[in-house]
C-alpha cells in the first residue's frame, strides 16, 4: 500500500477542511503506558507530510502535559493544522486523583485561557465540549462556547459523547462543527441516535478509538497479560479476563477481510469506520492514536481501502457480539440519557 497524501473533506457545514483521518494525540502523554517523545515527534510531522491536518487533544490528557507537548509542534506548523481540544473534566479541590465533569461557564471560561497558554496559540480551532454535565442546561454551555468564538479565543464548536437530543438543541444555539464519539466495529451505538441527528444537521462525526483502543489491530489480546502497568486499559471490562479471550475471537473475521485484501487487521477496522461516511450520508474524520511513524503510514494509507459489500457484511455482526462496556465506569459516558 503507497504512502501518498490523504484526501481532504469538510468538517462539517460549520468546520474547517481537514485532512479525512486526523491523528489521536492523547497517547503521546497518556492513558497508554510508556512513550518516547522523539518518536511522537517524528509521528506528528510525518502526520503532517501526509496530509493529517486535524490534531487532537484535550486539557485532560495528562493534566495539560499533552497540550504542552504539542504546542512546539503547533507552532512550527501553525497554518497547516487545525488544533482539536476539550474541557469539561475538572480536578476536584479534594481528590486530585479524580475527575468531575464541568459544563458551567465559569469553568469553560477558567478552561479556555489555561488551554490557550498551555498550546502557547491566539486561538483554538475547534474546542469541544469533552463531556456532559446533566446539571447544567445545555444551552448554557453552548451559550458561553458560543461567546469564545465571538470573543475569536475559539473558531469552531464541537461537542464529545452527546446524544442526538443534545445536539439539536446545541445546534439551536450555535453551529456544531463535529460530534467526536467512540465508533468502530466495536463500538456502535452512536448509530441509533446520533448520527442520524449530525447528518440532518450537517454535522461531522469524529470517531475516536477507531481501532478500538488498539485491539482491533491484534496487537494485545488481554490487557493485563500484554500490556504494561499503568495502562488504561488493563482496567477496561473488554480488555480483561473472559471478555478479552471472547472479544479476540470476534477478529477471526476482521482477520479473513484483511487478508483477502492484504491489508492490516488495523486497515480494516479504519477502513470501515471511514466507510460509514458513504453508509450514514456524512463528513466522517476518524483520529486514530499512534506514537510510531511507520503506524502512521499504515493508517492513513487505510484512507485508500475500500470494502466491499461482501466484507461489510462479514464485519457488521461483530459490534452486537462485544463482551463487556466501552468503559468501566459508563456514568462518564452518554449511554443511558436518550
Ligand atoms: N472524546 C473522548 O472522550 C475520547 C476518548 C478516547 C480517545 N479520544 C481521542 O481519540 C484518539 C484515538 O483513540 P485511542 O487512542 O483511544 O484509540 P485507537 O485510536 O482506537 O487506538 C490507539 C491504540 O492503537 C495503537 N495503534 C495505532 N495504530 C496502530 C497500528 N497500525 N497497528 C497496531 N497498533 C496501532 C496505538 O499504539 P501506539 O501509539 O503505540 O502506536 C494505541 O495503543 C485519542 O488519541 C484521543 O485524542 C477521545
Amino acid at each position: 500500500m503507497t504512502n501518498g497524501r490523504i484526501s481532504a473533506v469538510r468538517l462539517g457545514d460549520a468546520g474547517p477542511e481537514v485532512g479525512v483521518q486526523g491523528l489521536g494525540c492523547m497517547g503521546m502523554s497518556f492513558a497508554y503506558g510508556p512513550t518516547d517523545a522523539d518518536d511522537a515527534r517524528a509521528t506528528l510531522e510525518r502526520a503532517l507530510e501526509l496530509g493529517v491536518t486535524l490534531y487532537d487533544t484535550a486539557d485532560a490528557y495528562g493534566v495539560g502535559e499533552n497540550e504542552r507537548f504539542l504546542a512546539p509542534f503547533f507552532n512550527a506548523h501553525r497554518d497547516e493544522v487545525v488544533i482539536a481540544t476539550k474541557f469539561a473534566l475538572a480536578i476536584p479541590p479534594d481528590d486530585p486523583t479524580r475527575r468531575i465533569i464541568r459544563n458551567d461557564p465559569p469553568y469553560i471560561r477558567q478552561a479556555v485561557e489555561a488551554s490557550l497558554k498551555r498550546l502557547d496559540v491566539d486561538v483554538i480551532d475547534l474546542y469541544y465540549m469533552h463531556r456532559r454535565d446533566v446539571n447544567v442546561p445545555i444551552e448554557e454551555t453552548v451559550g458561553v462556547m458560543a461567546e469564545l468564538v465571538r470573543e475569536g479565543k475559539v473558531k469552531y464548536l464541537g461537542l464529545s459523547e452527546v446524544t442526538g437530543t443534545e445536539l439539536r438543541t446545541a445546534q439551536a444555539v450555535h453551529p456544531i462543527a463535529a460530534v467526536q464519539s467512540e465508533w468502530s466495529l466495536f463500538s456502535r451505538d452512536i448509530e441509533a441516535g446520533v448520527v442520524p441527528a449530525a447528518r440532518e444537521l450537517g454535522v461531522a462525526l469524529v470517531p475516536y478509538s477507531p481501532l478500538g483502543r488498539g485491539f482491533l489491530t491484534g496487537s494485545f489480546a488481554n490487557a493485563e497479560k500484554d500490556l504494561t502497568a499503568g495502562d488504561f486499559r488493563r482496567q477496561q471490562p473488554r480488555f480483561t479476563g473472559e471478555n478479552a479471550a471472547a472479544n479476540a475471537g470476534l477478529l477471526e473475521s476482521v482477520r479473513t477481510v484483511a487478508e483477502a485484501h492484504g491489508i492490516s487487521l488495523g486497515q480494516v477496522a479504519l477502513a470501515w469506520v471511514q466507510q460509514q461516511a458513504q453508509a450514514h450520508d456524512l463528513p466522517v474524520v476518524p483520529i486514530p492514536g499512534t506514537r510510531k511513524v511507520s503506524r502512521i503510514e499504515e493508517n492513513t494509507a487505510a484512507t485508500r481501502v475500500v470494502l466491499g459489500e461482501q466484507d461489510m457484511t462479514l464485519l457488521e455482526p461483530i459490534a452486537a457480539q462485544v463482551a463487556g462496556d466501552r468503559y468501566a465506569d459508563m456514568t462518564f459516558t452518554s449511554a443511558g440519557r436518550e
